[in-house]
């Protein structure tokens, strides 16, 4: 049996050493905290962008490698910057003249992680025939380099990040299900910050510090000037949409326009303007995108340019929204002013059965 001290060291270190308040996702990290110390099995991590899929993929290897469970490398790849020969040469190598341009011998990024961890960022965006050969060498642990004739062995763990639904993937054939299989006996959803209200204080406090430890200035808030970004930090105008980088991105544009070292409340005033802004370019951006992303090109494909664009905008209102809800009102917020008693929730759960979506789905 683990000291009690030890495994809460452990979950401190997975959590940045930052207090985190919200009850989910502290029983989320005891979890994982349990599966990194007990496992070597694959672990997938799910989540927004920003979420902190990277940031905690890396602690999990660091933690075990203080714990004497591993000894080899972090190998980190994004799976969406490989396409091709390259994928293939990249992740499993090659012999010397395997293609035109291979001059000399190539080790690979699998072989590399040999005794560490290999971390496939966005694996989602990973090809069908680098997906085959993965799932070999996860469960044989040997592979065949591109143009050799002799396997290689390599026994690493893994660990992989994605924002898509591997599910909706598997469903419209970009991805294989027997991988999926293979990958997702520990998946762990990382929540968006704006499921996560009651952290956003202790996040900002290490929002602070970090930026004092890299700028050498310690900056404060006006009192008032704090329960004014907190008040709104937390309210549902405040989509967060790339969580973490957006947080720290307003506390470094404050701290760096602070007078004095002290942020005002008219600085956190422009601040939230700023963001605000910035929620509203990326979401008319990504409006179409949210289609195929929550029903699969295919089920897209399938519909009305009539249906699309009303649609896209419900989707896009579903992500944004902390409750089903919170939902209905934003989207009926006219028609309930002209009745005595309307279920909002109601009236968006049917319409979006009739395209077979669930709330869980965002
Ligand atoms: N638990 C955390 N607390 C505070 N800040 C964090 C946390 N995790 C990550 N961050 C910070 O948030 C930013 C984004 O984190 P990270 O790159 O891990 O997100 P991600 O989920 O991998 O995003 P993407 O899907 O875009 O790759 C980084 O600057 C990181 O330092
Ligand atoms: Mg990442």
């Amino acid at each position: 049996m683990r000291f009690r001290q030890e495994t809460h060291d452990d979950i401190s270190f997975l959590k940045s050493g930052i207090e985190t308040r919200n009850l989910s996702f502290n029983q989320l990290i005891e979890q994982i905290e349990r599966v990194a110390v007990n496992s070597v099995e694959p672990v997938l991590l799910t989540g927004p962008t920003g979420a902190g899929k990277s940031n905690l993929a890396r602690r999990i290897y660091e933690l075990k490698r203080t714990r004497r469970q591993l000894k080899g490398e972090f190998v980190e790849v994004n799976c969406a910057t490989l396409h091709g020969t390259a994928a293939m040469s990249a992740l499993f190598g090659h012999k010397k003249g395997a293609f035109t341009g291979a001059i000399g011998d190539r080790q690979g990024l699998l072989r590399r992680a040999d005794g560490g961890m290999l971390f496939l960022d966005e694996i989602g965006e990973l090809g069908i025939d680098e997906q085959s050969m993965l799932l070999r060498a996860v469960e044989e642990k040997r592979f065949l380099p591109m143009g050799s004739d002799k396997e290689t062995q390599s026994n690493f763990q893994l660990i992989c990040g994605t924002n898509r639904d591997l599910m909706v993937s598997v469903k419209s054939g970009r991805f294989r299900e027997d991988l999926l299989s293979r990958i997702n006996l520990w998946t762990f959803a990382m929540p968006g910050l704006m499921h996560r209200p009651e952290d956003i204080e202790p996040n900002l406090k290490y929002e602070l510090d970090r930026y004092a430890e890299k700028c050498g200035a310690r900056i404060t808030f006006n009192k008032e000037a704090q329960r004014r970004f907190l008040t709104f930090a937390i309210s549902s105008e405040a989509l967060w949409a790339a969580n973490f980088r957006d947080l720290n991105g307003a506390v470094t544009r404050m701290a760096t326009l602070a007078p004095g070292g002290r942020i005002t409340i008219a600085v956190v005033e422009e601040e939230i303007l700023r963001l605000k802004s910035s929620w509203h370019a990326a979401r008319t951006g990504s409006n179409m995108a949210i289609l195929s992303e929550i029903m699969g090109e295919e089920r897209v494909a399938k519909l009305d340019r009539f249906e699309r664009a009303q649609l896209a905008d419900v989707l896009t209102v579903c992500r944004t929204s902390k409750t089903i809800s919170d939902a209905g009102r934003r989207l009926f917020a006219v028609s309930r002013t002209q009745k005595t008693k309307a279920n909002d929730a109601d009236r968006l759960r049917k319409y979006l059965k009739k395209y077979d979506i669930h709330w869980n789905d965002f």
